[in-house]
């Protein structure tokens, strides 16, 4: 999950709960969801800066907690930062999609959801996904 882009200023920190249930889930989607959070966050920090990742059982949920230690998400950009074409990014350097795609993955896929909270120096996504298979339709 976390790949050779995180380069030598960003300390990460993993805090995993050993003792997760096996959920119903399509790992490559969410490889998609982790890559797009994790991306942003070490952009955000631009280079330097900590990622923590942490899991935990919730309920009915396991949650993937991704945060970052940058400025954080502009306070007008929070409520649609999971809409298409959110960017503050340069043209060529974003389209805004990653966060809509993990969306799509996450709530529409999976049946889980995905929050933000910020606040500068503590970003984090919570992705929620639920341990059983939503009743069918
Ligand atoms: N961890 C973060 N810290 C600060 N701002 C963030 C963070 N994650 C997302 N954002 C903000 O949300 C916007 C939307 O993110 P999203 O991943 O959807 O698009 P993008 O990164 O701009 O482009 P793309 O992912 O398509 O390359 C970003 O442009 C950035 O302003
Ligand atoms: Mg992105």
């Amino acid at each position: 999950m976390l790949g050779p882009k995180i380069g030598a200023g960003v300390t990460v920190v993993k805090e995993h709960d050993r003792g997760l249930p096996q959920i119903p889930a399509h790992p490559a989607e969410l490889n998609q969801v982790w890559t797009n959070i994790v991306d942003n966050a070490v952009q955000a920090m631009s280079g330097a800066g900590t990622l923590t990742v942490r899991t935990y059982r919730e309920d009915e949920h396991v949650v993937v907690s991704i945060g970052d230690t940058g400025p954080g998400v502009p306070e007008e950009l929070r409520k649609r930062v999971f809409e298409p074409f959110s960017t503050t990014k340069a043209v060529g350097e974003g389209t805004g999609l990653g966060l809509d795609i993990s969306y799509r993955i996450v709530v529409n896929g999976h049946g889980g959801d995905i929050v933000l909270r910020s606040e500068p120096g503590d970003t984090r996504f919570l992705v929620r996904l639920p341990t059983s298979e939503p009743p069918s339709a």
